[in-house]
């Protein structure tokens, strides 16, 4: 789209937080930068809500590691990531300017955007080669504005913007975890990371959309009663020095499915607290990504593995209706105006947060 195809009302400069180098928090710099223009298959959206999730620390600090050499400094994609960046993959907006294929009847629909763009089928596009995530391999919701592609836009889940954008990843990927490992009603789960973002979604889906047994793991049991009113059955602290056990009298037997975004801390107790053909789903390493493994202990138990990252279009449509059904309820820590994005990822590394921690627009909280 030319520029002079924009209403007078889009300026021609947005404010925007950008990743300027791999670093620390002094790489993350307010700047002016040129709202951009929507190609024929996008539409503009304005953007008024956009929360934090660890995949935007992470790529500011090239934590992803190349595929050769996990020490190397890279983006989400395990490629170099092209700087300067605008992080962000959870954005909640509305639609102002529509490219040339794009039916203009969607201006002033209030969206949540489907965070990633890929070649791949439908079922198998978060594997796609091709995959181009927000805020790694092309410019996210730190910003006012945003172009994306029409049919990647779905409607805002609740009436608030803040707590429409609260979902998308983290719910996203703690559904994607409990379809991939086949969950069914009845079956005992242990959640680790539970006070985070994709932990306290998992809780919600896992008792509420799929009828589990839910044990939350959390360090700081001040937030038992609220997890329990999520749906976990129990809630145990992760700094016992007794938690497999603790996780086997708790369950009453063996686990069939642990979802962990943790790591090395806690690989051998999700392992032993597995029973025989347990499953084991895996989205994150937030407490280290090198850990040893007994390998015995996996063929000997019959267990699976599962490496999950994001979702399908499918998961995502279904996760959206199940929000809108009030089976999963937005979880908010604390919001910061967007101009506060170094003081919210720093807040965002905190041990003891609950919930999400969302970056807002001027005027957003409500429609
Ligand atoms: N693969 C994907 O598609 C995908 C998508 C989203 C997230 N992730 C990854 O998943 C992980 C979690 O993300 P999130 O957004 O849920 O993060 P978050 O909101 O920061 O939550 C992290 C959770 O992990 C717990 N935790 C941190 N260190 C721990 C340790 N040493 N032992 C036990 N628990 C510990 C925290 O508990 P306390 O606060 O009580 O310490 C908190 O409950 C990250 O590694 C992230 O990169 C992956």
């Amino acid at each position: 789209m030319e520029r002079s195809g924009l209403s007078e009302l889009i300026p021609t400069q947005m404010k925007a937080v950008v990743v300027t180098d791999y670093g620390g928090l002094e790489k993350l710099e307010e700047r002016k930068v040129h709202v951009p223009l929507p190609n024929e298959n996008e539409v503009l959206v304005k953007i008024y809500a956009c929360a934090v999730n660890n995949s935007d620390i992470l790529m500011r600090e090239g934590r992803y590691g190349t595929d050769a050499n996990t020490g190397e400094k890279a983006g989400w994609k395990r490629e170099p990531i092209s700087f300067p960046r605008i992080p962000g993959t959870d954005v909640a907006g509305e639609i102002v300017a529509v490219g040339a294929n794009i039916d203009p009847s969607c201006l002033g629909e209030k969206v949540v955007l489907f965070p990633f763009i890929s070649s791949g089928p439908d079922g198998l596009e978060h594997m796609a080669e091709d995959i181009t995530l927000m805020s790694s391999e092309c410019d996210g919701g730190y910003a006012e504005y945003i172009a994306w592609p029409k049919e990647l836009c779905r409607p805002i889940p609740l009436s608030s913007y803040v707590e429409s954008s609260s979902f998308i990843v983290s719910c996203f990927t703690a559904w994607h975890m409990i379809e991939k490992s086949k969950v069914v009603p009845g079956e005992k789960l242990l959640i680790s990371g539970a006070t985070g973002g994709v932990g306290s979604y998992a809780i919600q889906i896992a008792s509420k959309v799929f009828g589990a047994n839910v044990i939350a793991l959390a360090r700081d049991l001040s937030f038992k009663e609220k997890m329990i009113e999520l749906g976990a059955s129990e809630v145990l602290s992760y700094k016992s020095k007794t938690l497999p056990d603790d996780v086997l009298m708790a369950a009453g037997s063996e686990i069939d499915v642990v979802l962990d975004v943790v790591g090395d801390p806690l690989f051998s107790t999700c392992l032993n607290v597995l029973r025989n053909g347990g499953r084991l789903a895996i989205s994150g390493a937030v407490g280290g990504a090198v850990t040893q493994l007994d390998i015995r202990t996996i063929y000997l138990k019959h267990l699976s593995i599962l490496g999950c990252t994001l979702g399908t279009r499918k998961e995502f449509d279904k996760m959206l209706a199940a929000i809108r059904e009030g089976k999963i309820q937005p979880l908010i820590d604390k919001t910061f105006p967007l101009e506060k994005a170094r003081e919210a990822q720093e807040y965002f590394k905190n041990s003891g947060k609950f919930g999400k921690v969302i970056l807002q627009n001027e005027n957003s909280t409500h429609l």
